[in-house]
């Protein structure tokens, strides 16, 4: 078999609705690259812990993750806020992070060879499951706007549920991620900080472009 050329690979984590899923598929389509949301993930388990707490084991999470499809991430459902507090969650569980890590360590340096390489967003993806990424961010936004951009895509999805609500849910999941014992949420020294509280989508992805070029030019990847 043909060897393959160096792959691209962006690492990306972020506070919940900071933006950095839409900048991650902005990302895939401009660079032609695989684009996991490992949030989705955990959120797959949280759902499956909420419908069924007695069966919820490691052995049903190691089945799972073997079955696991990409088209099983575009659930609707898992983008309610209970199931997104249900995965932070089985998310502080060191055995469970071990699971699905296989399946994120497949997809960052292994995807299909029709991509050119991968973007990874989430909570642990710049210091634990692509360290070495060719390019590493952390996108963030001031906790007020998320919780309004949170509360306006819930809105669009006809869920009811009030600002006061998103506000106080996302609060909490940034404590419990930025301060679990494994794998936390934080910006590692070597991850590129975008803030995102004054930018449009454009401007941002213009931004992560300018220095993504840059590189790539250099590295003789464009
Ligand atoms: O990104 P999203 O908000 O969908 O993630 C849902 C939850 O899954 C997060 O609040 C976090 O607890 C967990 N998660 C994680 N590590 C990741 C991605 C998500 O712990 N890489």
């Amino acid at each position: 078999m043909k060897k393959r050329k160096k792959i691209i690979t962006v690492a990306i984590d972020s506070p919940a609705a900071a933006g950095a899923g839409t900048q991650a598929k902005l990302i895939a389509k401009h660079y032609n690259l695989l684009y996991l949301d490992t949030g989705k993930i955990y959120r797959l388990f949280g759902k499956i812990r909420l419908n069924n707490k007695e069966n919820f084991t490691y052995k049903l999470v190691k089945k799972e993750i073997k079955n696991l499809k990409f088209k099983d991430l575009d659930k609707k459902e898992l983008l309610n806020d209970n199931v997104a507090v249900s995965a932070s969650i089985i998310a502080k569980n060191f055995e469970i992070r071990k699971i699905i890590k296989k399946f994120q360590l497949k997809c960052a340096f292994n995807p299909p060879r029709n991509f050119v390489g991968s973007v990874l967003d989430g909570r642990d993806i710049t210091s634990v499951i692509m360290k070495k990424a060719m390019f590493k961010f952390y996108i963030t936004a001031n906790l007020k706007i998320r919780a309004k951009r949170r509360h306006l895509e819930f809105k669009k999805l006809k869920k009811k549920i009030s600002y006061k609500e998103v506000l106080k849910s996302l609060k909490n999941r940034d404590y419990l991620d930025k301060n679990r014992k494994y794998s936390p949420l934080k910006k590692t020294k070597d991850s590129i900080l975008i803030n995102t509280t004054k930018l449009s989508k454009k401007a941002c992805f213009m931004k992560i472009k300018t220095i993504m070029d840059k590189k790539l030019q250099f590295n003789g990847n464009l």
